[in-house]
């Protein structure tokens, strides 16, 4: 079985985000009974498929981006908080979680209370977010790259980075996405699903050249 202990592992965390991360791996299954937080086959792997998963890229952006001290972190479609809260409660900076479901919103909401996190959740759809440029911005099963790129064309400037957490079909995203694309693109292999890759995109431009900002 893999647990906090397993996860600590492979991520290095103090004893008190540990701890924090737990509380909040202890509110999903308490929480997914009145509303479908994450897949239920999943709920037996949260420390594999959710904390290490999103975790996981928290050393990599520290080691490539190293102006991490305040970013503008949006973590779009955050869902149950993955991997936007994990990267909060590990003190990744200001993260900002767009979410448009307002019963997971609540629950995020409930997550930082119970955890002492601080960070921003805007209950709204990533259509209706305010132009703004972000350093970070990371995305989990939120939809495919060029549809997500379509979705954060607003928040993206010469320094932004995008890190996705995505599967191995990724190939295929990447090809079609460089069809309107310009753009630098690393895949890492994922620590948590042999499946799993993480892409670091940055440098992304329009080819047409339309600017939002
Ligand atoms: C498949 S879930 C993934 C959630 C989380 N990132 C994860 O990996 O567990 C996608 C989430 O994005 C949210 N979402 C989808 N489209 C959105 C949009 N246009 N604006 C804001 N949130 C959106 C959905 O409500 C849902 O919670």
């Amino acid at each position: 079985m893999f647990g906090s202990e397993e996860f600590a592992n492979k991520i290095d965390v103090s004893r008190e985000t540990l701890q924090r991360l737990s509380i909040f791996a202890d509110l999903l299954p308490k929480w997914q009974s009145r509303m479908n937080l994450v897949a239920d086959s999943t709920l037996d792997q949260i420390w594999k498929r959710h904390m290490l998963d999103s975790a996981q890229i928290i050393p990599l952006i520290r080691k490539y981006y190293p102006e991490l001290d305040k970013p503008v972190w949006l973590d779009l479609g955050s869902g149950a908080g993955f991997p936007g809260m994990v990267a909060a409660i590990m003190g990744a900076g200001p993260v900002e979680m767009v979410e448009s479901n307002t019963k997971k919103c609540s629950f995020l909401r409930q997550v930082l209370v119970q955890t002492g996190t601080e960070a921003k959740i805007h209950n709204c759809r990533i259509e209706d977010m305010p132009v703004k440029l972000a350093n970070i911005i990371t995305a989990r099963a939120l939809a495919p790259l060029p549809e997500l790129l379509n979705l954060a064309h607003k928040f993206i400037g010469p320094e932004t980075e995008f890190w996705l957490l995505k599967g191995q079909d990724v190939e295929e995203e990447l090809t079609e996405a460089t069809i309107y694309w310009n753009m630098e693109v690393e895949i890492h292999l994922s620590l948590s699903d042999p499946n799993g890759r993480i892409l670091r995109v940055r440098k992304v431009r329009r080819k047409d050249g339309k600017k939002d900002n």
